[in-house]
């Protein structure tokens, strides 16, 4: 199964993104995980349309747009405008979530649903052949650099169960605290996309860091 690096910019230096995303198309990532937050939905604000045009406009590698915002539906044209490839909605946030889905998909993205970690995985049994991806939180959404949240491991391994019975080109992928401590056991549990936010901006030498969860993932 291809596995997926995906450096979160959220821990960028926000006064010289240019410099970050050229850091990050020169490496070994795959995708660029971008951090949408509303004050709302989650209580910090991060940024929006003009940033991720912006950022679209020098990254060369898969857009991974993660919304922690209150009713998506309002914005997913506009974020296929500013360059999303993955648009990723939390489950918390769609009352009407098949509809989300079917909203994004329409648009030509690929379509991701996150669970905070108090969200069973059992609730998604029904959509999970209709979408690409499910990102599991692994911290409480809203800031960079907290701890790793253990019973993740548990998630991910029943979600691998129900990728093999609903959808096997399934992508899972998880988010928050990811470091060079548990991007392996997370791969063995069945995950194979990582985000790295903190881990990877706040090393010294970002580039290698990338390469090196590449390796163990
Ligand atoms: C948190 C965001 C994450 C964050 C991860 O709400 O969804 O993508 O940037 O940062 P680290 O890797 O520092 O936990
Ligand atoms: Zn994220």
């Amino acid at each position: 199964m291809k596995k997926y690096i995906a450096p979160s910019l959220l821990s960028a230096d926000f006064a010289n993104l240019q410099k970050d995303i050229e850091m990050v198309n020169n490496s070994d990532a795959d995708w660029f995980h971008i951090d949408v937050m509303d004050g709302v939905f989650v209580p910090n604000i991060s940024f929006g349309m003009p940033v991720i045009k912006a950022i679209n406009k020098h990254a060369k590698k898969t857009m991974d747009v993660h919304l922690m915002i209150v009713d998506p539906d309002r914005y997913i044209k506009q974020f296929k405008e500013v360059g999303a490839d993955i648009l990723t909605v939390h489950y918390e946030t769609c009352p009407h979530l098949h509809r989300t889905v079917q909203a994004i998909r329409a648009e030509g993205m690929k379509v991701g649903i996150s669970l905070n970690p108090h969200t069973p995985v059992s609730v998604l049994e029904d959509i999970l052949a209709d979408i690409d991806l499910v990102l599991i939180m692994s911290v409480n959404p809203g800031f960079g650099g907290q701890s790793f949240i253990e019973t993740t491991y548990k998630k991910v391994r029943q979600l691998d169960a129900m990728r093999k019975e609903f959808n096997p080109e399934l992508i899972i992928e998880v988010d928050g605290g990811v470091t060079d401590q548990n991007i392996e056991k997370l791969g063995e549990a069945g995950a194979n996309a990582f985000v790295a936010g903190s881990f990877v901006f706040n090393s010294e030498n970002p580039s290698e860091t990338i390469k090196k969860l590449k390796q163990l993932a």
